[in-house]
């Protein structure tokens, strides 16, 4: 009797253990899958990119630019095969992509907040916007959000002092921001704050 209980347990342990093996396998199927998906889909976007422009190295900013709206940000890995395309060393296309602060690295979110933290803004009030914007996103300046829903920056002078304080929401300036304008652009009617 002892030794039946044994064998099936034995059994019941060798099931599990083939289910998990079998379960693990499916998983990484689909993940590879997923990935060669992705990576379709991103060569198709960079050949479209790339089809507006000459095969040469004059391009690179432009289509630096083009990537860099596409994706919001520049992804290693299409670097890597805009320099095989473009025929320029991958350590010139990083410098360039390093260089300029209009391009970012880093994944960034739909929505780019960058507060002026600058003097004249900072004199008026631009530091208690941006940490308003701080409680009510859930994340630091310098940040993007978990869902990729925001970006956060803080940034220096933008050229519009007069205009102070100043919030540039994806490339678009807003000047005499106020405390009760976070709300708006977040995309909720009322900031907690502002209850
Ligand atoms: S200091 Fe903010 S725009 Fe100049």
């Amino acid at each position: 009797m002892t030794c039946l209980l044994q064998k099936a347990k034995v059994l019941l342990a060798f099931k599990s253990y083939i289910i998990y093996q079998v379960s693990y396998i499916i998983y990484q199927v689909s993940y590879i899958i997923y990935q060669l998906r992705t990576m379709d889909n991103q060569n198709n976007k960079l050949a479209t990119i790339l089809s507006r422009y000459p095969k040469e190295e004059s391009s690179l900013i432009m289509v630096l630019q083009d990537i860099q709206e596409e994706y919001r940000y520049l992804p290693q890995e299409v670097l890597v095969q805009t320099a095989e395309a473009l025929g320029i060393a991958q350590a010139k296309i990083f410098g360039v992509a390093t260089f300029f602060k209009a391009f970012s690295l880093k994944r960034r979110g739909e929505k780019v907040i960058q507060v002026c933290t600058g003097t004249a803004c900072h004199v008026r009030g631009s530091r208690l916007i941006l940490e308003k914007f701080e409680r009510e996103t859930g994340i630091k300046a310098g940040e993007t959000s978990g869902d990729l829903k925001y970006t956060l920056e803080g940034v220096n002078c933008v050229g519009a002092c007069a205009l102070g304080p100043v919030v540039v929401v994806n490339e678009e300036m807003q000047g005499n921001f106020t405390m009760q304008k976070t709300g708006k652009v977040l995309g909720k009617s009322r900031s907690k704050d502002d209850e």
